[in-house]
Formats: C-alpha cells, structure tokens, sequence
C-alpha cells in the first residue's frame, strides 16, 4: 500500500470520528493523563517556550503544553485530519486557551515551518499512523532548534493493549476484522516496539535519550454499556463495518460487550489499560 493511500484512509476513517473525539474527550484525557505528565515532564517545557505537537487530534497534549509555556509561550498543532484541527480550535476557543494554534499538513514530512524555531516538540499517539515516520523525525528535527527536545508516545505490545484485546475480541466473535493490506502496519499498536521507536530517533540524529515504559488507563466509561458506546463511536476503522451489519448482528455485539466489559471490571468503571512507550531525545547543539 502506497504512502498516499495509507494517508487517504487515516483521514477518512479520522473524520469519520473526529467529532466523537471533541465529545468523548473526557473519557480519554483525564484518564490516560499519566501518559500526557510523562511526556510534558521529559520535555521540560518552560515559560515562553515555542512548541509543535504533530498529530494534534483535538487539542491533546497541545492544551496542556500551552498551560505549561504560558501566555509569552505558543503552542503549534499540526494534524492530517481537517475535522480533528476544527475540533482542537473549538476545544481551545470553549477553554479559552489563546496560545494556541491548530493547522492541517498535507503529510507528517510536511510541516510548514521555518526550521529551528520550536523549542520542544511532542507526538501523542500519532507516529503509528504515518506511513513515513523516519520522514516525521527528520522535520520534527528541522523545526527545533538546537538543543530542542522531541518526546514521543506510542503504545506497546498488542497483547498487553486492553482497549485493543478488548474489543478485538467482541467485534471479531461475529464479523471478520477490518481488513488491512498486507504491507500496512499504521494503527494503534503499529508501532509497538521501543526498540523500533529508539531507533528512530537514533536515524533521525536525536541524541541523550530517555525512555519510559509503564502500565496506564486508555480510556474510562462509567459502565460497560458507555464503554462499548464510546468505542463505537471513537473508533475510526470500526464505524463504517459496525454501521453496515444488521441489526441483529450489531444488537448480540453490543450484548457481547456488555458482557466483556462487566467481566474484564466487575466492580466499577471501565478503566481498561495499555503498555505505553515515551522516547525523547534532543536536536545536537
Ligand atoms: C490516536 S489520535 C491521537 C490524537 C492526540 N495526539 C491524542 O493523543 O489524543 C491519532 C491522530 O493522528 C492523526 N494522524 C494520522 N495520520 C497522520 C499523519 N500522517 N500525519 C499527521 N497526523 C496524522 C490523526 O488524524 C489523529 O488525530
């Protein structure tokens, strides 16, 4: 599969979930907040520091990085996805964050900045999806200035991904999966290895890096049925197989989610969570 068509397809399957995003963005950025505090910590962002976050979605961790550089310090989002940059202004206008910036890029190579002008960079969630991350390295190094720091997440094995396993196994007990080309890895665990992901800050000519692994919430629903909605709606690849079954079919789905989320958290909210890896590395003086 060609670099354009895997880019074709993030952004249709992308805006068809932007606005659930904007709406659930509760269920995700308070509870998967360990993983933004680890990322903003390793970037060591300062007051009236300049920052990029690439892959923006709908503000996360833009609107945090922005409350950390303060009003002398801006924040640039960049995402593929037009309906995710609108729902990351709509977020910041709500908030009332003026710091801010969002646009669209044409690709992760393409970033429309002067080069060495960022001080600190960030990519939550996002490198797994473009099909050229060394390309994404090498600007995200282009626009910082010397000494600037890129950290990086993305999550790890599949088989430690609750939400993935999850839900993988519900759809999957009544429809054959989405299919995906062969030569095609973008996706949530696409790029699960920290060895893989450490080497490509290496390639890219970032030095001094640091990483962390750990164990944090994906998402949080008050209860079963709320957690399989928030999937439903969230999950881009899923929507238009979902919305093509029969009513019957998406009916024992839905059943089958509630059972597998009551048992998987018996005793309160969905919480389910994943193995997550943090990279950063700084541009050479
Ligand atoms: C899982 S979301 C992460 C969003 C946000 N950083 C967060 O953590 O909530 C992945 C984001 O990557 C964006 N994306 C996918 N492919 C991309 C590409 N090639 N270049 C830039 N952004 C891309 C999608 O539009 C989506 O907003």
């Amino acid at each position: 599969m060609n670099s354009q068509a895997v880019r074709a397809q993030q952004i249709t399957e992308w805006t068809l979930c932007a606005g659930a995003w904007r709406e659930y963005r509760a269920n995700f950025v308070e509870p998967s907040r360990p993983i933004t505090e680890t990322m903003l910590r390793l970037a060591d962002l300062r007051p009236g520091e300049r920052v990029l976050d690439l892959a923006c979605g709908v503000g996360n961790p833009a609107l945090d990085a922005a409350a950390r550089v303060g009003a002398d310090g801006h924040v640039l989002g960049l995402d593929l996805v037009e309906a995710m940059v609108d729902g990351a202004r709509a977020v910041a206008a709500e908030a009332g964050v003026r710091n801010v910036e969002f646009r669209t890029i044409p690709d992760e190579r393409t970033l429309g900045v002067p080069d060495a002008t960022f001080d600190a960079a960030t990519c939550r969630a996002g490198l797994q999806y473009m099909p050229d991350r060394a390309g994404a390295m090498e600007a995200v190094l282009r626009a910082l200035r010397p000494g600037g720091r890129f950290v990086a997440m993305t999550l790890g094995s599949a088989e430690r991904c609750m939400p993935f396993q999850l839900t993988n196994g519900i759809v999957s007990r009544h429809v054959p999966l989405p299919a995906k080309a062969p030569d095609d890895d973008s996706g949530p665990v696409g790029l699960s290895s920290l060895k893989e992901l450490v080497h490509l800050f290496g390639e890219a000519g970032f030095v001094d890096l640091r990483t962390e692994v750990f164990e944090a919430p994906i998402f949080e629903a008050a209860d079963p049925a709320s957690a399989w909605e928030f999937f439903a709606r969230t999950a881009g690849p899923f929507i238009p197989l979902l919305e093509s079954l029969p009513e019957p079919t998406r009916q024992a789905i839905h059943e089958d989610a509630v059972r597998t989320f009551g048992a998987a958290f018996p005793d309160g909210p969905v919480r389910p969570t994943g193995e997550v890896l943090v990279v950063c590395g700084r541009r050479p003086d």
